[in-house]
């Protein structure tokens, strides 16, 4: 049967010269995923959400968002979503009240919800008492989470983030993800989020699109992206060397056993739940356990690590100096 796909894809592409910086995307979301582009600086991942925001045009392929062409019915597009960039670009001199009278104004939303909606908005946000603070007074996290406001004030269907927590610090970063996670138990909206964290991309998340190079190389769940990696990792060192470790070998979860410098390595499904039951069976000096994470999938598929290319710096240090000032 045919499937309504809120946001349909289609070997969209973007090419500048030789560059090919979004390479025959196919993808399909749901109503009320939240999706998650995950990867690299320069991956592309910018470039797909103004393709999708009709900011920029494709040199081939097409899309629908809320069922309207990004070619052919660009206002309609653009009537149905709010997009947060990532570069800062609220009105600096204005409040933050200002700042979302006039893109209510500027959308056209109707006089008589104007200030309801204005202040559900700051409220959803966290930003009710400093409405009335010019913005150059409030935090990094401040002026993300008011952009938000901002892009949620003519209710669209569709929210576009791009690189929401760039450039802010762990903690601030954590009150911006409690945020999201309610922005979306509050209101029905679809989300694409583009990030390089993957943390933030497993909490935030029901699927995640890994991308490198313009292409999405790999699209599933986030645990599921994990656990093509065969398992968390368990390391014992046994109290007697000679201990009859075959038993293990009977147990589900383990997958895999190997040795290394004197201790054992199993490959285990979900080691936090299944360490006690290992347990059991061996006696040990000792237990660790890693989990994977989603830079450990990309780093299977490319042979690099997603952390590693941000230390390039490069727009990040373009971004702390706007902070600045
Ligand atoms: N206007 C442009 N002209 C030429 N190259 C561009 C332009 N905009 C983006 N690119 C290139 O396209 C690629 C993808 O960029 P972008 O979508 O911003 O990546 P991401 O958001 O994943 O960091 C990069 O190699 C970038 O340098
Ligand atoms: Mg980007």
């Amino acid at each position: 049967m045919f499937k309504n796909y809120l946001i349909q894809i289609h070997n969209l592409t973007k090419r500048y010269e030789k560059l090919t910086a979004v390479d025959n995307l196919s993808l399909n979301l749901e109503q009320s995923e939240v999706f998650g582009l995950l990867g690299p600086n320069g991956a592309g991942k910018t470039t797909v959400i103004h393709m999708l925001a009709t900011l920029l045009k494709p040199t081939s392929g097409s899309a629908t968002v809320n069922g309207f062409d990004i070619l052919r019915e660009p206002e309609k597009v653009r009537a149905s979503i709010g997009i947060v960039f990532q570069v800062p670009s609220s009105d600096d001199l204005l409040t933050g009240y200002e700042n979302l009278k006039i893109h209510a104004m500027l959308y056209g939303v109707d006089p008589g919800v104007r200030e309801k909606r204005i202040s559900d908005a700051l409220e959803l946000v966290g930003l009710t008492e400093r409405k009335k603070d010019q913005v150059k007074k409030y935090s990094g996290g401040m002026r993300r989470r008011l952009e938000i406001a901002r892009g949620l004030i003519h209710n669209p269907k569709v929210l576009f983030l791009d690189e929401p927590t760039l450039g802010l610090d762990p903690s601030s970063r954590e009150t911006m993800w409690k945020y999201i996670q309610q922005l979306v138990k509050q209101e029905k909206l679809t989300i694409i989020l583009t990030t390089h964290y993957m943390e933030e991309a497993d909490m935030l998340c029901n699927r995640v699109g890994i991308m490198d190079k313009g292409k999405i190389i790999a699209l599933d769940t986030p645990t599921k992206l994990k656990l093509m990696l065969g398992g968390d990792i368990v390391k014992l060192k046994l109290k007697k060397q000679d201990s009859n470790i075959d038993v293990l070998k009977n147990l589900e979860c383990i997958k895999k056993i190997d040795s290394l410098d004197g201790y054992v390595l199993l490959s285990v499904d979900d080691a936090k739940k299944n360490i006690p039951e290992i347990l059991k069976h061996v006696e040990v000096e000792s237990v660790e356990s890693s989990s994977h994470t989603l830079n450990d999938v990309f780093l299977k598929l490319t042979g690099r690590s997603i952390k590693e290319q941000q230390a390039e710096g490069g727009f990040m240090e373009r971004y702390m100096q706007y902070d600045k000032h």
